[in-house]
């Protein structure tokens, strides 16, 4: 364990090497946090992390934020810079400086995570650098999870799940949508999950449920509804991202029948995940399973996404995406149809690509279940 860190660097190093990058500049993100355990806020003052094919990494950041960086169990080059602001730039310099070769002419950052702040100090203490995303290669670096992440995937999932149990008692006529997503996170919290939950849950009762990404109202709900719960929890950074659909006493018309496909193209979606297929595969057998049961139109999002230190990154299990699935790959499965003004169903599952096919991680019953 106490090499994890100087492993995943190493990692990272043979992978740039590879390519024409001559530095990899990363702020605060999940990759910092993969490849150093560092963790900060992002704000208004800039941290920048200059990863290169030769040195130790360089970490650019305040001062206040020294003591993270005590004895760290690897090699670490640290510029710090004080309170005045007009200083930073000639600071941000000494990290350029402390370069084995400061002729840079590609620099590799990630397009979700940099933001102008941290772009506008690249440029000026590298200004004939061309700065282009490295997102490929990140992805490359995090995409298959080892047995320490699984293990921290699978008891983010165990934790959901027992926070989503301890909820269910208190799904009655009346509570509104807000206050059984608030039930929710306490208990997420009381379980286990690290404080910062991937995302805040969904619960969409009602028609509400139609909408795929419906944000909790204070919607009452009532006798009749369909209710969708998605939902995760964090642990050690790594999250778990399902989705469960239940029927308040009465179900309404078509629903049972609505139900029955998406579990079964949730099942197709599982079990057809195997090394050395293509993710866009699993894709196009969970749409045309929906599609041969007359609602081809109201799945109306893509099958699933990756799941690590981020709720939303690759492999994205979409049809157009010819990557090939590898072990330690993993991702959500999560078919859904939305009937627009009636109510929508999606069941969503956790899927690790094993040596020889896939172990579906969450255990959870996908069977109907009335409240
Ligand atoms: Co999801």
């Amino acid at each position: 364990m106490e090499n994890i860190f100087l492993n995943r660097q190493s990692k990272f190093r043979s992978l740039l090497q590879a390519t024409s990058f001559d530095l990899a500049v990363l702020n605060p993100s999940p990759t910092l946090v993969y490849l150093t355990g560092l963790e900060f806020h992002l704000m208004e003052r800039p941290i920048l992390f200059l990863f290169s094919k030769t040195n130790p990494p360089i970490l650019f950041l305040p001062e206040l934020e020294n003591t993270k960086v005590k004895q760290l169990p690897y090699p670490l080059t640290v510029i710090t810079y004080g309170e005045d602001p007009s200083t930073w730039i000639e600071e941000f310099r000494k990290s350029r400086n402390a370069l084995d070769n400061p002729t840079i002419s590609l620099i590799g950052v990630e397009e979700t995570h940099l933001r102008f702040l941290e772009y506008e100090f690249l440029h000026a203490v590298f200004p004939s650098s061309k700065i282009r995303s490295c997102q490929s290669l990140i992805s490359e670096l995090r995409i298959r999870k080892d047995g320490v992440e699984k293990g921290w995937i699978s008891q983010a999932i165990r934790i959901a799940e027992e926070g989503l149990t301890n909820t269910l008692p208190t799904i009655k006529p009346g509570i509104t949508e807000q206050e059984l997503a608030n039930e929710l996170v306490i208990h997420l919290i009381r379980c286990g999950s690290d404080p910062q939950l991937p995302f805040f849950p969904i619960i969409a009762s009602g028609e509400n449920s139609a909408n795929p990404h419906a944000i909790p109202t204070e919607r009452k709900i009532q006798a009749g509804d369909v209710i969708v719960i998605d939902w995760g929890a964090r642990y050690h950074g790594y999250i778990s991202d399902l989705t469960r659909t239940f029927v308040i006493g009465k179900a309404p018309q078509e629903f049972e029948i609505i139900y029955k496909i998406v579990k079964n193209a949730n099942q197709i979606g599982s079990q057809s995940v195997m090394p050395g297929i293509q993710a866009g595969e699993i894709d196009r057998l969970v749409r045309n399973q929906i599609e041969q049961s007359g609602f081809g139109d109201y799945f109306t999002h893509r099958t699933g996404h990756g799941i690590g230190l981020e709720t939303h990154e690759e492999p994205y299990i979409r049809a157009d995406n010819k990557q090939i699935l590898q072990p330690g790959m993993t991702f959500t499965i999560e078919p859904g149809i939305y009937l627009p003004r009636k109510f929508g169903v999606r069941i969503e599952d956790n899927v690790y690509v094993s040596d020889t096919g896939s172990e579906i991680l969450s255990t959870l019953s996908r069977d109907l279940i009335t409240l």
